[in-house]
């Protein structure tokens, strides 16, 4: 007897993939399992269970993946200062691969042969999730209904949940695609679509308009160790914990709000929204206490991996060979990132009040200038010689050709052209 196909459906309880539920049971006589995994995105749990069951679904999972996500993908993400195209701190991206990982865990416990998302076709977010799982399981079938079945429209799955008795509640009203978690939200669709079109206050889902944010500027101290927050205003805390903590506060002052127009894997250019009060402030912080901390050619050459690693994030590679050879880089210098930063919450900004560190390289003794000075002044002047000897040398050889010289008139005035 051929055995019933089973699979393991990322599920969140939005409308693509309640009716992937009952479509994968209609199209391949499936049991479906429904797997969510909880990222901090705190509306969309309520209730999830009985409308996943009401929906088909023979088992239920709701994992809470929160402390993973912080110091499995998170923490690494924030220690690399990975900020794809220098602006988004990737809520969405780096949720995606753990996601992932417990979908085909999931999968492998109920003894699934396929998984199922409900990303769509045109987006990141497929290449994210099946990268990962052909990482995890190879042998794994990935089924990505939106990619083959025949609806055209919200209003036409709209239709069909009706049809199938699939509770819906909401989604009709919303007229953006938000994806929530505890890292950030991103917003798209509906007017945000026209890059010059002002996202509306109502796109905004968890920040305070800056212009209504408090008069009073907000300070904050995060203390770090390995490049990694500890405590929060003196207090210890879990980085679940901080991240909430830090959430509330930057969001009460309008902080975190960005505007981009990003480019896509699938080489679409899309206009998102996103909110991510703590992350940028996080991001801010640690970027802070780096600049006191790391040597000037690591600093200089880890931002050149900042920006790799946030490509690989962004591009569906976090399981992959590269992302554990770069953590390897990134931890390394960490070492040094110790210490408190300071930092003020104002009407949407984040700005440094002040940065100490155990690991300081800041001498005082180098940098003043008063008499405390201990820089040997002398010993500029044979290094500007022979740091300069190059250029000298090149303008020197060539004085005769006017067009490379630089440009700077010489004294005898440039020749007549
Ligand atoms: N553009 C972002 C990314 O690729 C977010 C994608 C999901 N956005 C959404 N509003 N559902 O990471």
């Amino acid at each position: 007897m051929v055995s019933r196909l089973k699979i393991a459906v990322a599920y969140s309880g939005g409308l693509d993939t309640s009716v992937i539920l009952k479509w994968l049971q209609e199209k391949y006589d499936a049991e479906v399992i429904a797997v969510t995994g909880d990222l901090g995105q705190k509306k969309e749990l309520h209730g999830l269970e009985a409308k996943a069951k009401k929906t088909g679904a023979t088992k239920v999972y709701i994992g809470d993946l929160r402390q993973s996500f912080v110091n499995d993908y998170i923490f690494p993400a924030l220690k690399a200062g990975a900020l794809y195209e220098h602006t988004y701190p990737m809520a969405t991206s780096i949720g995606r691969p753990l996601l992932a990982k417990y979908l085909v865990e999931v999968a492998r416990k109920e003894n699934c042969s396929a998984v199922s998302h409900g990303c769509t076709g045109k987006g990141n977010d497929q290449v994210r999730f099946e990268a990962a799982v052909a990482a995890l399981a190879p042998d794994l079938n990935v089924i990505a209904p939106l990619r083959e079945w025949e609806f055209k429209s919200r209003e036409d799955e709209i239709e069909y949940c009706e049809r199938h008795g699939i509770p819906i509640t909401a989604t009709k009203l919303n007229p953006y695609s938000i994806d929530e978690n505890l890292w950030g939200t991103s917003i798209e669709c509906g007017v945000l679509e026209d890059p010059m079109v002002e996202p509306p206050e109502d796109a905004y889902q968890r920040t305070i308009a800056p212009k209504d944010a408090p008069d009073e500027a907000t300070y904050v101290t995060i203390e770090f160790q390995l490049g990694v927050p500890v405590s929060f205003n003196g207090k210890p805390m879990s980085g679940v914990d901080l991240i909430e903590k830090l959430n509330e506060i930057a969001a009460a002052n309008g902080v975190g709000r960005i505007d981009l127009v990003e480019n896509r894997l699938v080489g679409i250019k899309s206009r998102e929204i996103y909110e991510a009060p703590a992350a940028v402030t996080l991001h801010f912080a640690h970027r802070e206490l780096e600049r006191l901390t790391l040597e000037k050619e690591v600093a200089h050459y880890k931002a050149k991996i900042a920006h790799d690693y946030a490509d690989l994030i962004y591009n569906g590679l976090w399981f992959s060979p590269l992302r554990c050879a770069l953590d390897a880089f990134v931890n390394e210098t960490q070492k040094v990132v110790n210490g408190l930063v300071r930092v003020k919450l104002y009407k949407g900004n984040v700005e440094i009040a002040g940065r100490t560190s155990p690991n300081s390289l800041y001498d005082t003794k180098l940098a003043t200038y008063t008499d405390e000075d201990q820089f040997n002044h002398k010993a500029s002047d044979g290094f500007i010689t022979i740091y300069s000897l190059p250029v000298k040398t090149f303008y020197q050889v060539n004085k005769e050709s006017a067009e490379i010289q630089p440009d700077i008139v010489p004294a005898s005035g440039r020749p007549a052209s």
